[in-house]
């Protein structure tokens, strides 16, 4: 004898629904992850971080669109790219240059036809006291890592995703954009757009959800690229010493992170950032 109150598979009237509902609907890890086919634009995805995460994209199906000022390093990211048998668009253009970005998309949708996975991950940074800060560098950083990003997911999300109610935009944050600075930075404009860039995820998600668009943000911790170079020669040892993992990220350390997010996996949050960053923001 039960409880009374107590529900039964046979007495719960939420079971058979919720039986049909698994029933029809799931779906295997494997299948959920699943990006075959689908086309992902990355922009800075010439070296460094966005080129890691064009070929984990790559590596999980996806067809490629990489976006650069510099058409050189971008042969040689779709020459390495295209060796592992990936489909890959270059596009060069400065995202800076915001009414380019119109005919940057154009490029991708006339080869591809759509875009399903936008990575906004081009970025830059700037160096220097802030009572120096020189007005040239507050606005390359902004117009860069926060204006662009804008404007290209508005393009992206009215030409491509909204119309077919799905998509998955992807921003390229920091963990600079967590806390004041530390370990020697003086980057200003790079701290704020990286922080600004977190709230605009939120609220691009929010407005967007309602589309079916996933929008979410990667924090990594530092990573040795061409950005880092310079301040990583000053500080790494401290850097890796502050960081709970010991260690900086490399070369495979945010693959798994950009499929995740880039895939139906992930289909049931947005507005979120995950921290790649072996722990450094939490310690
Ligand atoms: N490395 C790290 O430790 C680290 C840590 C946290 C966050 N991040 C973030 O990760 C992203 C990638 O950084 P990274 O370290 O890989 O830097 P990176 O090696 O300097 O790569 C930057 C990429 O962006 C492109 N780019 C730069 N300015 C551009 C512009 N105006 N228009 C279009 N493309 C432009 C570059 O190509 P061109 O020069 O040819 O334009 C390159 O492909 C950035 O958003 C950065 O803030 C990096």
């Amino acid at each position: 004898m039960h409880a009374p109150g107590y529900l039964t598979c046979d007495t719960n009237p939420l079971a058979p629904t919720r039986a049909l509902h698994l029933h029809e609907t799931a779906m295997g890890v494997k299948k959920l992850f699943d990006i075959a086919g689908k086309v992902a634009l990355i922009t800075g995805g010439s070296r460094g971080l966005g080129l890691q995460m064009a070929e984990a994209l790559g590596e999980m199906g996806a067809k490629l669109a990489i976006t650069a000022r510099k058409q050189g390093e971008l042969d040689e990211a779709a020459a390495f790219l295209g060796k592992q048998g990936y489909e890959v668009l270059t596009v060069a253009g400065d995202l800076s240059k915001f009414d380019t970005i119109p005919a940057m998309v154009d490029r991708v949708l006339e080869k591809f036809g759509t875009i399903d996975v936008l990575v906004n991950n081009a970025g830059a940074t700037w160096g220097a006291p802030a009572e120096d800060y020189p007005a040239e560098g507050w606005n390359k950083v902004m117009n860069l890592n926060i204006d662009a990003v804008f404007f290209l997911s508005q393009d992206v999300g009215k030409r491509a995703m909204i119309p077919k109610r799905s998509g998955k935009i992807v921003n390229i944050s920091s963990v600079a954009g967590l806390y004041g600075g530390g370990s020697g930075m003086t980057t200003i404009a790079y701290n704020t757009s990286k922080a600004a860039l977190l709230n605009f995820t939120r609220a691009l998600a929010s407005e967007w959800g309602k589309y079916g668009i996933n929008v979410n943000a990667i924090c990594p911790g530092f990573f040795p690229s061409k950005m880092s170079r310079g301040l990583l020669e000053k500080i790494e040892k401290s850097v890796i010493a502050a960081t709970p993992l010991g260690r900086l990220g490399g070369d495979e350390d945010l693959k798994g992170t950009i499929a995740f997010l880039a895939s139906d996996a992930s289909r049931h949050i947005t507005g979120q950032y995950i921290a790649v960053d072996g722990g450094a923001c939490i310690a």
